[in-house]
């Protein structure tokens, strides 16, 4: 007897969860169209059932036994728990037991990007993870599909939404870091404990994802840079914003010698350049290749509803899949690209040091730049403080290589003649 429905268990009812389950009790008429079966919720994990939800369910429905959810009746398995442990191990079963995989799990799919392909490979699978980067902005499908006659030169984007608030705030308020935190947690945008967002771990989860798409090979969180937004100072957004620049957190992987590079960092942006104008939660991907040029994606990159469309899209993919019965993608060759690292990056950077103000110091500083091989574009004198005799000193270099930048900075740091390394921070050209 041929199909009548398509089953799916949803790992977690939280603010995606409950997004998507609200999605396939609204619209089950129109998502049985499109997929050409019913879809069907057997069964939904959740940690503490008797908890109250915004949802409601058929009785019987959740359950906080793992092996009663993922042993159910299921076509697909949605993954939307978070974390790595146990989601893994949930996913990972999942696969080996023939079940198409549909998650937003960003740490788990960039840390264990090949385990995961390999057992849905092996099991004749699909694991989708549209939802992993973004949230609502479709950005895996068209890398994979409407990019791929291209070869990707690079991506930069703002991949998170929390970062991306506090940086706004401090470029159009002058508010400092840890103000302009608190009112994101106040908002409910960052996690309570925001560690993952403000260090740039989270962006680097999701470069690690859109780079190893992108470049077909694998680049591990590992092998990203990563600097977060802490050091900032609200000033540095002033002194930016007079040299024509904003400040945003960047994630950026580029084909570069040979190998692709990809870090995250807070970077100067021209304030014309049209990922300057993303602000707020705003996410936006800018991916450059060779035939189609610069295209930009842009949109919300978290939130119930906007991630339960992206989750959606991957559900009904998968149906329609399980449906017609067709075989499942065969992954791509590798590129066999290497990670670059970030020593040899060559940049323009912005520098921010409080000196002595007295004779001869800037010669000083300058010589240990020119020293290094790094040639000052220009050198603007901001506050003076008369009563400390100090000085602060905003210095933009030419293009210089990272280890040579890296080099200078530590020895000008230990001159007696500087109180402060205040910033330095990466100009985006
Ligand atoms: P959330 O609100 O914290 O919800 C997590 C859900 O998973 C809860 O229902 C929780 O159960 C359940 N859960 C967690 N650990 C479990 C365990 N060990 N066993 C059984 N159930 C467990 O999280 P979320 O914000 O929806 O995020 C889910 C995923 O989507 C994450 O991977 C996240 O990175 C990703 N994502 C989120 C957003 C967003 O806007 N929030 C956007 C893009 C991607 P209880 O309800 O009983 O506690
Ligand atoms: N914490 C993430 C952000 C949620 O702020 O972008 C979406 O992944």
């Amino acid at each position: 007897m041929g199909r009548t429905e398509i089953n799916i268990v949803l790992l977690g009812l939280g603010v995606v969860g409950g997004g998507v389950a609200r999605a396939l009790q609204e619209k089950a008429e129109a998502y049985a169209e499109q997929a050409g079966l019913p879809l069907v919720l057997r069964r939904v994990l959740v940690r503490d059932p008797s908890k109250p939800r915004p949802i409601s369910l058929d009785d019987g429905l959740m359950t906080a036994d793992p092996d009663e959810a993922l042993d159910a009746d299921a076509d697909i398995i949605v993954e939307l728990m978070g974390g790595e442990t146990p989601a893994l191990d949930y996913i990972e079963r999942s696969l080996k037991s023939g079940r198409h995989v549909v998650t937003a799990n960003k740490e788990v799919v960039s840390k264990h990007w090949l385990r995961l392909h390999s057992a849905a490979r092996d099991a004749g699978v699909e694991m989708h993870y549209e939802a992993s980067v973004g949230g609502g902005i479709p950005i895996i499908s068209p890398l994979k599909r409407d990019l791929a006659a291209n070869e990707i030169i690079g991506i930069r984007a703002i991949i998170n939404g929390t970062t991306n608030y506090i940086l706004t705030r401090m470029a159009a308020e002058g508010v400092d870091f840890g103000d302009a935190l608190r009112q994101a947690q106040e908002l409910g945008y960052a996690e309570a404990d925001p560690a993952n967002d403000i260090e740039g771990q989270d962006s680097v989860y999701k470069l690690s994802i859109l780079a190893s798409l992108a470049f077909r090979t694998f680049i591990s969180p590992d092998d990203i840079y990563r600097e977060g937004i802490t050091q900032l100072h609200a000033r540095d957004f002033k002194y930016a914003a007079e040299l024509g620049y904003i400040i945003k957190l960047l994630a950026v992987a580029k084909r570069e010698q040979g190998g692709v590079r990809a870090r995250v960092h807070p970077a100067l942006l021209a304030k014309d350049e049209l990922l300057a104008r993303v602000d707020g939660v705003l996410n936006a991907v800018q991916v450059e290749g060779d035939l189609v040029g610069k295209v930009l994606f842009q949109g919300p990159g978290a939130g119930s509803e906007a991630t339960a469309s992206a989750v959606m899209a991957d559900v009904l993919e998968a149906a329609k899949a399980i449906r017609s019965g067709e075989p499942t993608t065969p992954q791509d060759r590798s590129s066999g690209l290497a990670a670059e690292p970030i020593s040899k990056l060559v940049s323009r950077y912005y520098v921010r040091i409080e000196v002595m103000d007295r004779p001869g110091v800037l010669a000083v500083i300058a010589r240990s730049l020119g020293d290094h091989g790094v040639s000052i574009a220009s050198v603007i004198q901001k506050e003076t403080d008369e009563e400390g005799q100090t000085a602060e000193l905003v210095i933009m270099t030419h293009g210089a290589r990272e280890d040579s930048m890296q080099s200078s900075i530590k020895q000008i740091g230990g001159l007696p003649e500087v109180s402060e390394i205040g910033s330095v921070i990466r100009v985006e050209d």
